[in-house]
């Protein structure tokens, strides 16, 4: 298919993605076939970068470490709990059914994965840098009972994981905390944890996310992720500057429908960056938009 062809597509699919049944099924399977492989390619690609960037914890300073406690419950214990991927697969296979973007695993590991290095390069302590990476583990698996209120349902679910491998009261609490407040709705950065948790949360977009493949039924969270071509959490150590920088094919959703769904998702990122003594920033095609 040439260039040109896949333009005028990805503009049908714009234009036409609320009032599919007036384009013909050829279109239609000519939609499909140039958006298909596209996002299964990136799919590839990302869960390569992401099995690569996650087979490691995120590790704090050796001499941190040194002095972290050796009984303490590690994500690799977290990880290797039979309930966690049971549930967050369950969680995954729901959301894909009612047409849901990617809440899976590799949506966890890497959420996980991102608020863990921003403490790191905020200089926080090793074991919070620790308890992000298991909230982000387990924030979504709430999705496994239902999309509606699965912060709180997931801290509960998250509590059972974590007290049968006997973790300390205090960091559940701080851990529940974190996944009862994840959520644009109702959440608030009420620890550190909580704090980099959100932000790594609301800065998964990308179009290895999109789970259904057919672009004339596309809603605007579809189009957004699938627009989204790379996404990525810089964190600026000497200024304290935590920027989100994007880039979105515009062929296929606008900067206006970032922001559509996504301004009260930054609001919380930029609230999430200040209790962490930081700014928030977000970068759209090399452009600072805030
Ligand atoms: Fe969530
Ligand atoms: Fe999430």
């Amino acid at each position: 298919m040439e260039m040109r062809d896949d333009a005028r597509l990805a503009d049908e699919v714009e234009k036409f993605s609320h009032t599919a049944d007036t384009l013909s099924l050829d279109t239609k399977e000519r939609m499909r076939d140039v958006v298909a492989p596209k996002i299964k390619a990136a799919v590839a690609q990302r869960e390569a970068m992401v099995a690569e960037l996650t087979s490691q914890p995120v590790q704090a300073p050796a001499s941190e470490l040194a002095k972290a406690d050796p009984r303490r419950v590690t994500i690799t214990q977290v990880r290797n709990h039979p309930h966690t991927y049971a549930y967050l697969d369950a969680a995954n296979n729901q959301l894909k059914l009612i047409g849901y973007t990617e809440h899976g695993r590799r949506h966890a590991a890497l959420v996980g994965h991102i608020g863990a290095n921003v403490l790191r390069r905020l200089k926080f302590s090793a074991r919070e840098i620790e308890l992000a990476e298991i909230a982000g583990l387990l924030h979504d698996i709430g999705n496994s009972i239902n999309r509606n209120d699965h912060g709180q349902t997931g801290a509960l679910l998250a509590k059972d994981i974590l007290s049968s491998l006997d973790m300390p009261i205090d960091e559940i609490i701080t851990i529940m905390g974190a996944i009862g407040n994840h959520e644009e709705e109702r959440g608030h950065a009420v620890s550190t944890v909580a704090a980099a948790l959100i932000l790594a949360d609301k800065s998964d977009v990308h179009r290895s996310r999109v789970q259904n493949s057919d672009p004339t039924t596309f809603d605007i969270h579809d189009r957004v992720n699938y627009a989204a071509t790379k996404s990525f959490l810089r964190v600026d150590t000497e200024q304290r500057r935590v920027t989100l920088q994007l880039t979105i094919d515009t062929e296929m959703a606008s900067v206006m429908d970032y922001f559509e769904i996504f301004l009260s998702r930054m609001v919380m990122c930029r609230r999430a960056a200040e209790f962490l003594g930081s700014r928030f920033g977000l970068s759209i095609n090399d452009v600072s938009v805030l």
